[in-house]
């Protein structure tokens, strides 16, 4: 979350689709790609469809408004989903759509059996999955399982007497002792949105503990029937169809019951709280029984249902116990945060944690994700405002051409960028109105989806809609980037489309090359099943760079490639691996000959 990779981050100093319809007409054979692989090879099935999926992640209220209230909705994600097949989409990921107060957006939620009307009805949710499942496209959704909104119905009975049966449903306490509330929180944790994370109640005389927003009570996870009615919850979608869930905020369901203190660290949070260790409410070992339990409730399910965690971790040791390391028993997809958020283009560390991806999850699947809809978009984060977009492509290359499931938000595909907004008046995210003008929020990232130069961006029809359309629309939109062969949206396109085609790219093993460079990025995909291997070579620095490589101290096949994608005209040719001169941000996709 934007909130953890902005502040957290620091704190922590802190299917396959073969059938996927990707035609000759769908794969441009465009300048820069014109060698990328004809689509009509069939490539291996090895393992699950989340393997090598694209999966894709739609913030609801800001993709397609389709009966113009100015709010994204759930017709509108059916009538885009021809585009997202065309940009060869294995799965949905829905941002929350069940009935909520929206204080954050839907992660506030008040009822986990519904849709709420400002996105549509269950009908129309069903009718949402159907569509998909024509397409091959699989709906996972976002479950939210630390906290409930202050709305919903089991807080408001918890919330209502001392003995009620749902009291010990959310976390409890009195103050302090000696002293008087609302001045005595428990002890000094801070929510992630600033301030305490203690709200006194006084209907009971007690305190309530909030990781999150006000209105965001956690759920106190140390009571069975709290995990028994979550799973209640998880089993009415799996019922319903969807191809799993993306666990919101999963590492924080525990905290220290003894509600230590936390330890204080250096410096202050963009709400100006001193920072703090927060060993005693993140990443609790008790959490992994949970996740073991639900990964088993999920696994009875046919289909290959999956569990993707919102993990922010502190490093790949921690990573890999989410996947349960060996024993393969917790989540199939916790999101590795390590390679995507490293927040600057070094090639020494990209090439450190992506072989720690490799080397170090006992066998399991990565899964990469450079954009969500809580953090700066990926294009502001790593551009140098000269090369933005030559560097959007050597990102997309590593999503696409490691061995990692590719996790992307809407709009990454046309670079949408960041816009945050200009005054205090206009924020829509609570954290930006507290956080101002450190911490502007997250609408910046949340903006209308970009579909075409006409009002609102093709978003919406209303006059206005619940965030401005980024100003940069009338350029940049799908619309423009589908119609010029050498987009970004094509780019992309050919870049997934090669990899779902391609054996070598979908299955053959990693080898770093060149490994004291610390200029460029270069790795190989070893070829598997007779395919020959592919060589991926990505200059990470503004200056041109030479690299060149030994077939023999290499271990390569041929000191000969054959272009497949390059993002630069001079590497089209390109085909003597003993002397590459790459451009500033090269990037350059080779098959060995
Ligand atoms: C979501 C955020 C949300 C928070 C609280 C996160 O990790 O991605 O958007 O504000 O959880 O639910």
């Amino acid at each position: 979350m934007g909130h953890i990779a902005r502040s957290l981050l620091g704190m922590f100093a802190a299917f396959v689709l073969l059938a996927s319809g990707i035609s000759l007409a769908q794969a441009p054979q465009t300048f820069r790609g014109r060698n990328a692989p004809k689509p009509a090879a069939h490539a291996g099935t090895a393992g699950p469809w989340w393997k090598h999926a694209v999966i894709y992640e739609i913030y609801p209220r800001s993709f397609q408004d389709s009966n113009g209230d100015g709010i994204g909705d759930l017709n509108g994600i059916t009538e885009r989903l021809d585009y997202l097949k065309g940009l060869g989409v294995d799965a949905i990921w829905l941002s929350p759509i069940y009935p909520s107060p929206q204080i954050d957006f839907g992660y506030d939620i008040s009822d986990y059996e519904n849709v709420d009307p400002q996105y549509g009805t269950l009908v129309d949710f069903n009718r949402l999955l159907s569509e998909a499942k024509k397409r091959d496209i699989r709906i996972i959704m976002d479950m939210v399982m630390n906290h409930t909104s202050d709305k919903h119905p089991w807080f408001i009975e918890s919330a209502s007497s001392k003995t009620n049966p749902k009291r010990n449903w959310y976390v409890w306490d009195d103050g302090k002792a000696g002293g008087a509330p609302p001045d005595n929180p428990p002890n000094n944790w801070t929510s992630i949105f600033g301030h305490s994370a203690w709200q006194y109640s006084p209907m009971t005389g007690q305190y309530y503990y909030h990781r999150f927003y006000i209105q965001q009570p956690d759920l106190n996870w140390r009571n069975p029937a709290v995990e028994s009615a979550m799973f209640g919850t998880v089993r009415f979608w799996l019922d319903r169809g969807v191809a799993g869930f993306r666990l919101d905020a999963i590492p924080t369901l525990f905290e220290d019951p003894k509600l230590t203190d936390a330890k204080l660290l250096p410096g202050t949070t963009a709400y100006g709280d001193q920072n703090q260790d927060t060993s005693l409410y993140e990443n609790l070992p008790e959490v992994h029984g949970v996740m073991r339990r639900l990964r088993a409730v999920v696994d009875k399910y046919p289909g290959q249902r999956v569990l993707i965690g919102e993990t922010y971790l502190p490093n790949i040791v921690e990573l890999d116990k989410w996947y349960g390391g060996a024993q393969h028993n917790e989540l199939h997809l916790p999101m590795d945060m390590q390679v995507g958020f490293i927040n600057k283009l070094d090639a020494n560390l990209f090439r450190q944690r992506i072989s720690d991806a490799e080397t170090k999850i006992e066998g399991n699947q990565p899964l990469f994700v450079f954009d969500n809809h809580d953090n700066i978009r990926s294009w502001n984060r790593y551009g140098d405002g000269t090369h933005d977009e030559l560097i959007a492509r050597l990102l997309a290359a590593i999503l696409f051409t490691t061995r990692s499931t590719a996790l992307m938000y809407y709009g990454q595909e046309i670079g949408m960028t960041t816009t945050p907004p200009t005054r205090k008046e206009d924020v829509k995210d609570p954290i930006g109105i507290t956080g101002w003008p450190r911490e502007k929020g997250r609408d910046g990232e949340r903006t209308p989806m970009q579909w075409d130069d006409s009002q609102n961006a093709g978003f919406s029809t209303a006059t206005s809609t619940w965030l401005p359309a980024a100003a940069d629309y009338k350029t940049k939109n799908v619309k423009a980037q589908q119609d010029d062969p050498n987009s970004l949206f094509n780019w992309y396109k050919q870049l997934i489309a090669t990899r779902k085609t391609d054996p070598t790219l979908r299955d053959g093993s990693m080898t770093m090359l060149d490994q004291t460079n610390s200029s460029v990025l270069s790795y190989l995909r070893n070829g598997v099943a007779g395919h020959p291997p592919i060589l991926v070579v990505l200059n990470f620095t503004g200056t041109p760079q030479t690299v060149s490589f030994d077939p023999h101290k290499d271990h390569l096949p041929s000191s000969k490639a054959h272009t497949l994608l390059t993002s630069a005209p001079a590497l089209e040719q390109q085909s003597d691996l003993t002397r590459i001169e790459l451009p500033p941000y090269a990037t350059w996709i080779a098959r060995l000959q």
